[in-house]
C-alpha cells in the first residue's frame, strides 16, 4: 500500500536513553526511507530489553525446531499487524524498521523494555503476550507441572504472575507466592496464587520457611526475579527425590549460581527455561489464539496507560512496584 511518505525521510518521536540510570529524553528522530529488502510500516514493536541481544535458533538432532529466534517472533508480530492493517507484504520483514511502539515490561532501567503504541491496543497486546508466554511455558513445557502439584513462585512481577497462571491452569493444588513486596499479594490472587510468604516476615532462610510450610518441600519452584541467592533458595525449597526448580529470571551478567552438590544428589532437579520452551512458528500463533479465546490473560497485566512524554514517570511506577505493565501511547 503506497503512502504519502513513500521514499521520504520521516520524523518520529522517540524516547532516547543517552546514559544508563538517567531519565530518557523525548526527541524527534529522522528515519530514512527503507532500503532494498526493507519495508517501512507505520507501527512496529520493539522491546528494548536484554532479550534483544539474544537470538535463539537451532534444530534438535531429529530436525525439529528448537526455540524461537527472537527476530522471527517480531516478524510474526509484524505480520499480524499488517494483517490487521490490511497491508499485504510478500517479502519477509526486517525488524530494524521504524520503531514506533513502546511498551514497558521491566522494572529496572538496565533491562527496561519499552514499546510505544501509536494506536491499536490489540496490537500492543501481542507484544505483552511475548513476556507472558515465558512464564506459561516455564510451567507447561519446561517443568511440565502436573495436577495436584505444590508450586512455589519466587517474585510476583509479571513473569511470576504468568507462572502462577500457568500453574493454576495445570491444576496445581497449592501455589505459594513469595515476594518481599506485600503489595503484590492482592493482585496475585487473581492469577492463581493461593498463599503468600514475605521473606521479610521470617528470621529463618526462606527455603526453610517453605520446606516447613509444605511438610518437606514443594514439587516445583520457579525463580522469577533474576537473583542468584533466590535461585539457590528456590532449588533448596524443593522436595528431595523429585522437586524441580526452574530458573526463569535473568541474573545480571557475570553472576554465578551455587548450592551444595548434596542438594542435587538427593534428587532435586535444577533447570532453566528460554522463552518458555515454545516453538516459535507453530506455537506463538497457537498462544495468540488462546489469548483471543480468553484462555490466557494478557489485558490483566496492563495496570497503567500513559503517554510517551510520561515515560520516566512510568519507570518510577515500575520501580515502586505499583505497576505491572504500562502501555505508552502517542496521544497526549
Ligand atoms: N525475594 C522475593 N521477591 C523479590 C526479591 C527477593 N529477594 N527481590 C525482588 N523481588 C520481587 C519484587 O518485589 C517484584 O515483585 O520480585 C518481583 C520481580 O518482578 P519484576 O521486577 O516486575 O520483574 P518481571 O518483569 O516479572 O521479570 C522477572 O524475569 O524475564 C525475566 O529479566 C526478567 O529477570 C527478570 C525476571
Amino acid at each position: 500500500m503506497a503512502s504519502s511518505t513513500q521514499g521520504q525521510v520521516i520524523t518520529c518521536k522517540a524516547a532516547v536513553a543517552y546514559e544508563p540510570n538517567k531519565p530518557m529524553v523525548i526527541e524527534d528522530v529522522q528515519v530514512a526511507p527503507p532500503q532494498a529488502g526493507e519495508v517501512r510500516i507505520k507501527i512496529l514493536f520493539t522491546a528494548l530489553c536484554h532479550t534483544d541481544h539474544y537470538t535463539w535458533s537451532g534444530k534438535k538432532p531429529d530436525g525439529t525446531e528448537l526455540l524461537i529466534p527472537r527476530v522471527s517472533f517480531l516478524a510474526f508480530l509484524a505480520m499480524k499487524l499488517l494483517e490487521l492493517l490490511k497491508v499485504s507484504v510478500k517479502e519477509s520483514l526486517k525488524c530494524s524498521l521504524v520503531i514506533m511502539s513502546f511498551l514497558v515490561t521491566k522494572r529496572n532501567a538496565e533491562n527496561a523494555s519499552f514499546a510505544r503504541a501509536e494506536r491499536p491496543t490489540s496490537v500492543v497486546k501481542f507484544v505483552l503476550l511475548q513476556y507472558n508466554y515465558i512464564g506459561l511455558g516455564a510451567v507447561w513445557n519446561t517443568a511440565k507441572v502436573e495436577a495436584g502439584s505444590i508450586v512455589a513462585v519466587f517474585g510476583l512481577g509479571t513473569v511470576g504472575l504468568a507462572v502462577a497462571e500457568g500453574a493454576k491452569s495445570a491444576g496445581a493444588s497449592r501455589i505459594i507466592g513469595i515476594d518481599i513486596d506485600s503489595k503484590k499479594f492482592d493482585v496475585a490472587k487473581n492469577f492463581g496464587v493461593t498463599e503468600f510468604v514475605n521473606p521479610k516476615d521470617h528470621d529463618k532462610p526462606i527455603q526453610q520457611v517453605i520446606v516447613d510450610l509444605t511438610d518437606g518441600g514443594v514439587d516445583y519452584s520457579f525463580e522469577c526475579i533474576g537473583n542468584v541467592s533466590v535461585m539457590r533458595a528456590a532449588l533448596e525449597c524443593c522436595h528431595k527425590g523429585w522437586g524441580t526448580s526452574v530458573i526463569v529470571g535473568v541474573a545480571a551478567s557475570g553472576q554465578e549460581i551455587s548450592t551444595r552438590p548434596f542438594q542435587l544428589v538427593t534428587g532435586r532437579v535444577w533447570k532453566g527455561t528460554a522463552f518458555g520452551g515454545f516453538k516459535s512458528r507453530t506455537q506463538v500463533p497457537w498462544l495468540v489464539e488462546k489469548y483471543m479465546n480468553k484462555e490466557i490473560k494478557v489485558d490483566e497485566y496492563i495496570t497503567h496507560t500513559m503517554t510517551l512524554a510520561e515515560i520516566n514517570k512510568a519507570f518510577d511506577l515500575l520501580h515502586e512496584g505499583g505497576c505491572l505493565r504500562c502501555v505508552l501511547t502517542a496521544h497526549e
